[in-house]
């Protein structure tokens, strides 16, 4: 099959660090179609050959196994091609348009990773030079849009020029292999489904940490914070898939639709858990792996007295019959004291106590999304099983097998599968090129995610507080330790 893939934003970030890596490890692997060519398009005065030299040296910073020898290079060099471009130039769609018709492709991709306010501009320009023709796809990145508002302004005109099947809105997460794993467990699998409700499941808890700042990122992320950036679209996608219903069938639409009833049902904010069940939060100087690193507010791009959040913790519920009165927590942030990213199933404990258990002893599922792709099982059994450890402990004989001790199931996909598996954005991108739309966004999904965030934004917007400080390093601000205790509950860590 052979296919166009037009890269706009051909020399930014996200090119460099996820998209061309993953274009070159599906190159690498022979899942990229033969027939195809890769067109990075930018503001730059390039030519094909100096941007071929400059995605080369940018691979340096790739993972040695993942970086290209230099015969594989050369061999994934001849795919790859430059338009310089300004986006708001009707004379440059006429040259992408000329470069198109250069080629025969059964799909030309269009992959927007520039800044949403061109988004617009992109589609009526492409509509003016007449190439929305139905073998294009575009492929739109996060953060589409910073309210309900510009999302919905931004989908309408995607909408006006591309039928909804031509548009590909990127989570990357949907794209990772422990989020689809995810799916698995829930619907290849009758063994939880009955114990996935409110009667058996105490909390659920949604983890997001990274150790990273924001890097080379200030101006973007200052204006954007941690609930835009992880909680709107990240955050909120898994919720979804750990509280959905079973889909019809697995199709896009089927996927979407469940989804979309959970953000439906999400319990809507009052003033009063607005107060209560959100904490912001924001990273001051503090020590990573050894290294001190800097507060929030001394980073390149950064206001000097900003108060955009670097983390997030919140209480919410799905208000449906399986979820009823079962708080979720999420918590994303940056500058914490580990890169991990999981989600804990709390069950409620036994009913009835007939042997000595742990203090708060209830079984819990941890499904481990990054960096350990895997599940674990917490049980019981019993503890004092050997003889003579329990007479070294001083306990008689008749207390062996009377008290529990935690045990663990322990599944660890990469060791199961190999860690070589297909990455989110390599997997997301042959999707595109295959037109395949399951772990795509809907606009609908979308939409309702930000209509529910948006309260948030707007208390903020309004609190002359600022965001809760926390040392680099740590769990967040302590003011999220105190939400889930209200609960009677705590975070991983603090249990
Ligand atoms: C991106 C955010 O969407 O996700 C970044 O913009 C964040 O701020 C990144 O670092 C996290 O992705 P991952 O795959 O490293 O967990």
């Amino acid at each position: 099959m052979s296919f166009d893939l037009i890269l706009f934003g051909g020399t930014g970030d996200l090119a460099w660090r996820k998209l061309l890596p993953a274009l070159f490890q599906a190159f690498r692997h022979g899942s990229l179609p033969a027939g195809g060519r890769i067109v990075g398009v930018a503001r730059d005065d390039l030519s094909d050959a100096q941007y071929r030299a400059l995605i080369k040296s940018r691979f340096d910073d790739v993972d040695l196994a993942k970086r290209p020898n230099e015969e594989e290079f050369a061999r994934f060099a001849d795919r790859l091609f430059y338009l310089r471009m300004d986006l708001s130039s009707p004379a440059d769609y006429a040259r992408l348009g000329t470069l198109l018709s250069t080629h025969t492709a059964d799909t030309v991709v269009m992959y927007l990773a520039t800044a949403p306010g061109l988004f617009t501009t992109f589609c009526e320009q492409i509509a003016i030079a007449g190439l929305n023709g139905p073998q294009m796809r575009v492929v739109l990145e996060k953060p589409l849009g910073h309210n309900l508002a510009s999302n919905r302004a931004i989908n309408e005109s995607v909408r006006r020029v591309f039928s909804e099947r031509q548009i590909f809105r990127i989570d990357h997460y949907l794209g990772k292999p422990s989020v689809q794993n995810l799916f698995a467990l829930r619907f290849g699998n009758a063994l939880f489904e009955p114990l996935w409700r409110r009667e058996t499941i105490a909390n659920i808890q949604i983890t997001i940490a990274e150790e990273l700042g924001i890097e080379k990122r200030g101006a973007f992320y200052d204006s954007t914070g941690a609930l835009r950036d992880m909680v709107q679209n990240h955050a909120l996608q898994l919720l979804c898939a750990i509280g959905m219903e079973p889909p019809i069938n697995a199709h896009a639409d089927a996927i979407r639709d469940e989804k979309l009833k959970v953000l439906r049902s999400l319990k809507p904010w009052t003033p009063e858990t607005l107060r209560q069940h959100v904490v912001r939060g924001q990273y001051s100087a503090g020590t990573i792996d050894g290294q001190a690193v800097n507060a929030y507010r001394q980073e390149i791009g950064v206001n000097a007295s900003s108060s955009t959040e670097t983390f997030v913790a919140l209480r919410c519920e799905i208000a449906n019959w399986r979820w009823a009165g079962v708080p979720f927590y999420i918590r994303t942030g940056k500058r914490l004291a580990g890169r991990s990213a999981y989600i804990e199933v709390n069950f409620r404990p036994a009913p009835h106590a007939i042997f000595k258990s742990p203090m708060g002893a209830a079984n819990r599922l941890v499904i481990h999304l990054q960096p350990k792709d895997g599940l674990e099982l917490h049980l019981f059994a019993q503890g004092q099983q050997n003889r003579q450890q329990s007479q070294a402990q001083g306990h008689p004989d008749s207390r062996i097998g009377q008290t529990l001790a935690p045990v663990q199931l322990d599944l660890d996909f990469d060791k199961r599968f190999g860690s070589e598996r297909v990455g989110a954005y390599e997997r997301l991108l042959l999707d595109v090129i295959d037109g395949r739309l399951n772990l795509f966004v809907r606009s609908d999904e979308q939409e309702e995610a930000w209509r529910w965030v948006e309260p948030i934004m707007e208390s903020w917007k309004n609190d002359t507080e600022d965001p809760r400080s926390y040392a680099s390093g740590t769990w967040g601000p302590s003011a999220s330790s105190a939400m889930i205790a209200r609960d009677g509950y705590c975070w991983t860590e603090e249990c």
